[in-house]
């Protein structure tokens, strides 16, 4: 089997001003222009995307959306298509936890979005995860957003990847063991084997998310199921998110 190359998402989620997203945006391009071993893909707030387009143009930093509409265009006032982010972004965080349980996305929603992104020729980074109240169901709840999420395709597409974020662990401080993140990544790819096949499964990248730090992004980044990390928080910083990257390309 190829070895999967990790991907490391920053989701800046609703913070910075636009000084300090060209001035994060400078320092990643100059810590992490051309490492090897890891894909970067730094999220900025919708605002600062073509600022972050033409600041990591021609360097090996991508450019993704924390979220979509899935219309391709209409009455949607506020909202945003994913033809439109196709000029500055080529990725699209999907199915976070924040949209689903803070803006009530659903199931339907998060299936027309990753829908919209493919159509749009972007990669998804879809997230699935469980809730503190959940943990004791935790394989159903992940088998279920997977379902939902994917209902409809005959075939896992080659460029989804996926990030297990256990809900209580975002932005607590409280991240998940890497031996439980492995295990739950680990269960995310069988039953992504069980729906598309071993092959697929293989190929996909799987990344763990919640409360990744530079401190403890190595436990993560050496287990067999775990191909990066989804960070926030850390994300902001660019000498933390530097540190993780590099972590995870030298693991
Ligand atoms: P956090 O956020 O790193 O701040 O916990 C992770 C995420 O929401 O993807």
């Amino acid at each position: 089997m190829a070895r999967r190359l990790p991907v490391v998402g920053g989701n800046w989620k609703m913070h910075t001003t636009r000084t300090e997203a060209r001035a994060l945006l400078q320092a990643l391009r100059a810590d992490l222009d051309g490492l090897a071993g890891a894909q970067i893909v730094v999220c900025p707030p919708a605002p600062w995307l073509s600022d972050a387009a033409d600041a990591l143009a021609g360097s090996t930093l991508e450019v993704g959306a924390q979220d979509v509409h899935w219309e391709p265009n209409g009455a949607f006032t506020g909202a945003i298509s994913a033809p439109m982010l196709a000029g500055v972004a080529s990725w699209v965080i999907v199915g976070h936890s924040e949209r689903r349980h803070l803006f009530g996305e659903t199931a339907e929603e998060t299936n027309a979005k990753l829908r919209a992104i493919l159509a749009a020729g972007l990669r998804p980074i879809l997230a699935v995860g469980e809730r503190q109240e959940e943990s004791d169901r935790t394989a159903d709840i992940l088998r279920r957003q997977l379902d939902e999420g994917f209902l409809g395709f005959d075939r896992l597409p080659a460029d989804v990847v996926i990030a297990y974020e256990p809900v209580w662990a975002i932005g607590t401080g409280l991240a998940a063991t890497p031996d439980d993140a492995q295990t739950r990544c680990a269960l995310i790819r069988s039953m992504l084997a069980q729906r598309f096949g071993a092959a697929a499964a293989d190929n996909c990248r799987i990344q763990y998310g919640g409360s990744v730090n530079p401190q403890n992004i190595g436990g993560y980044a050496k287990q067999p199921d775990i191909d990066g990390a989804l960070v926030g928080g850390a994300s902001l910083d660019a000498a933390a998110f530097t540190a993780i990257c590099r972590a995870v390309a030298a693991a």
